[in-house]
């Protein structure tokens, strides 16, 4: 797969998420996901995510035990700082002793001795960031971390916490149909030299034209909680649709090619990490690489999926209150 920079690594230009292997989106099937993992890396992916957060330590321990032997093959990125209750409830925990003890849980999980980027998942309102990305440094010299980053901060948290050790990248919502980042953090970040690593490429799989009835997403999924998916938002944002799969038609890909393919056009430094838990999905979106877009493809994008045709909030209010508030 074709490469990117991001900071001191070369990685390929989309890494994996692997979220959706441990939470979130439905039943996971374990042997598919040992085989997504290690057919990824097979594939050329050299580029995974985690977090300490997702199925309480499950993804990384998954990681650790298939990929674990692969380990020279490929830059980890996992985070810490955001958590769930026995309830689910989200909590965020920013304190540098957290930070300290969690990095020390993630590398057991992970079976290695160093975390190539590790990121603070959330901003603690509570914790001054400077405290948390100061434990996030000395962890840097200490040789359990090689670089840090961020995930759904501020412009003015992001500036700060660079002040205090250099911020290798900023990993936030970005796709489509969620442009926040357009507004202040991608400027920033290639002003002070950050790569930019969009999570939810393909609006959790919505983008990819799969997903047409939200009633068929089961109890525990977490879409259910989300507004674009509910009632009236999820019916309008259906009808956006259809001039996506008219577009991917026209350039014989896929719509979830489509999708990665707007995102990685947005900029070189630019790492989106769609996730999946299926083989075909994932070479799927490998080859995303391969489909270019016009000037002219671009703006019809554009003008299909804004801010302006979406409807309904990304998050719901609950879990809103874990997002560093400038950025919304
Ligand atoms: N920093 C943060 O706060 C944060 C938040 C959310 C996610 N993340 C990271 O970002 C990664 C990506 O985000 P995400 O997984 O939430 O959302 P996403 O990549 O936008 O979408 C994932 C969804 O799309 C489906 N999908 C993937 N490829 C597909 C294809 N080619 N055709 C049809 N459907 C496809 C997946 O299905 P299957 O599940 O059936 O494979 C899954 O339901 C996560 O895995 C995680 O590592 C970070």
């Amino acid at each position: 797969m074709r490469a990117r920079k991001l900071g001191p690594f070369t990685v390929s230009a989309i890494g994996l998420g692997c979220m959706g292997m441990s939470q979130s989106y439905g039943e996971v099937d374990l042997a598919e996901s040992e085989r997504v993992l290690l057919g990824a890396l097979d594939a050329g992916y050299t580029f995974f995510d985690t977090a300490a957060l997702y199925g309480f330590g499950h993804n990384e321990s998954l990681i650790g035990r298939v990929l674990g032997h692969r380990r020279k093959d490929f830059v980890l990125a996992s985070k810490c700082g955001l958590f769930k209750d026995a309830q689910g409830r989200r909590t965020v925990d920013g304190s540098p002793e957290t930070v300290r003890r969690t990095c020390e849980e993630s590398l057991k999980r992970l079976r290695t001795d160093v975390i190539d980027l590790y990121y603070l998942h959330r901003i603690d309102a509570k914790v001054p960031v400077e405290d948390s990305v100061g434990a996030l440094a000395e962890l840097v010299r200490a040789g359990k971390v090689k670089t840090i980053g961020l995930c759904e901060m501020s412009s003015s948290t992001l500036r700060r916490a660079h002040a205090v050790h250099s911020i290798t990248a900023v990993q936030s919502e970005y796709s489509l149909w969620t442009r926040n980042p357009e507004a202040k953090i991608l400027p920033l970040c290639r002003e002070l030299g950050i790569g930019f690593v969009p999570y939810c490429p393909l609006g959790r799989g919505f983008l990819t034209g799969k997903l047409r009835d939200a009633a068929q997403l089961g109890e525990q999924d977490l879409r259910r909680t989300m507004p674009r998916f509910q009632g009236d938002h999820f019916t309008k944002n259906l009808a956006l649709l259809e001039g996506l799969a008219a577009l991917a038609k026209e350039k014989g890909c896929t719509m979830a090619q489509l999708a990665l393919a707007w995102v990685l056009a947005q900029g070189e430094d630019i790492l989106p990490i769609p996730g999946t838990k299926r083989v075909k999905y994932m070479l799927e979106n490998a080859a995303a690489v391969d489909v270019s877009l016009s000037t002219a493809d671009l703006a019809k994008l554009d003008d299909l999926v804004n801010p302006t045709t979406v409807t309904g909030a990304r998050y719901d209010s609950a879990f809103a209150l874990t997002l560093d508030s400038e950025n919304e």
